[in-house]
């Protein structure tokens, strides 16, 4: 019975097959690569097959009171893994990746803290934090570092494994208030420095802008996922993203990499959302993800009655592609 349970957790824990498979050879590119499809039918996705598949009996186990051990060895060595969630252009999907990608990390028992560092708060209120009435939010962490800690401005246990700082617009003013600081790009990594090992993982869903608070966090972190939203002129302005990515990785933050480019808001009906994806891949290659993640509603509707996609529609091929991505990034580039 134990090893039975412990081969169903292997098998769920280590999908090695799938997701840590070395850089496929061309064949198997192209067959992860979006097939052709008549309008009407829906692509099918690997990956994501197989992660419904692992869920279904991770499902069956939580529901026999069996939990997955939270720490896998080989990760234990490379972390904590500061992940930016960043990209200038607004609305395409870096605050749903955070909320949702970090869901899908606490579920898989992940120690999970998620950062809002957008003064949009959209992170914070799709948690159902009112952010409008705190005191206290990353502003005051960042600009007034000696008197409130980041500790302290946390929000603990938002879901199991998973804790959120959040903002509000106060953040608006930090940018002028830390210009005159010195080492202003370094001040969200030095106050996340107490907190770091105690998580697993550290999100930060960056604002839409290349301004200062983004630069504090491609400081801050270890590499940087782009979210990209599958339209028209979505590689606008991908160019100076790149290279603002570089010249954090000459100047602040030399160990900075690209964790990968997601394909956010793909609608499997337009033969334009399958030529982005494509075109993409030319440019970028091994840098996109295989995962995409489809046009909903749900990722719309989740986050006003203050859930990720997993809570709200657990089996929605939203919430199985979120936690896709995920395995993808517990099991390493
Ligand atoms: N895959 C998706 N399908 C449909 N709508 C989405 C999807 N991802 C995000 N959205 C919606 O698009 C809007 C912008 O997304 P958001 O994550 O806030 O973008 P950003 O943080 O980059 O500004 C939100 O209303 C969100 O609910
Ligand atoms: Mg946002």
């Amino acid at each position: 019975m134990l090893a039975r349970l412990y081969d169903i957790l292997k098998e769920f824990l280590y999908p090695q097959k799938v997701v840590s498979a070395p850089p496929s050879p061309p064949s198997e590119r192209a067959r992860l690569k979006v097939p052709e499809l008549g309008p009407d039918q829906e692509p099918r996705f690997p990956l994501q097959t197989a992660a419904q598949k692992r869920y279904r009996l991770l499902r069956r186990d939580l529901a026999a009171g069996h939990y997955p051990t939270p720490l896998l060895p080989k990760e234990v060595d490379r972390l904590p893994r500061v992940i930016a969630i960043a990209n200038q252009k607004g609305g395409v999907g870096k605050t749903t990746t955070t909320i949702n990608l970090g869901a899908a990390l606490a579920e898989l028992g992940r120690k999970t803290l998620l950062i809002d560092l957008d003064p949009q708060a959209a992170l914070s209120i799709g948690f159902g934090i009112n952010s409008y009435e705190l005191e206290e939010t990353i502003y005051n962490a960042l600009v007034e570092p000696e008197r409130i800690s980041l500790q302290s401005v946390i929000h603990y246990e938002i879901r199991p494994n998973l804790d959120v700082v959040p903002s509000n617009i106060d953040l608006a003013a930090a940018e002028m208030e830390l210009v005159a600081a010195i080492g202003r790009e370094y001040i969200l990594k030095e106050i996340l420095e107490p907190v770091k090992e105690r998580y697993h993982y550290i999100l930060i869903d960056c604002p839409p802008s290349l301004s200062l608070l983004t630069i504090n966090a491609l400081t801050a972190s270890d590499s940087v996922l782009i979210p990209l939203q599958c339209e028209y002129l979505a590689l606008r302005g991908m160019r100076m993203l790149m290279e603002v990515i570089e010249k954090a990785q000459k100047k602040l933050n030399p160990s900075l990499k690209i964790l990968g480019i997601l394909g956010t808001m793909y609608n499997a009906r337009t033969i334009h959302a399958r030529e982005i994806i494509e075109e993409v891949r030319s440019i970028f290659g091994d840098k996109v993800f295989d995962v995409v993640i489809h046009t909903s509603i749900k990722f719309a509707e989740a986050p006003v009655v203050h859930k990720s996609i997993l809570e709200y529609a657990d089996t929605h091929p939203g919430a199985v592609a979120y936690r896709t991505l995920a395995e993808v990034i517990v099991n390493g580039e």
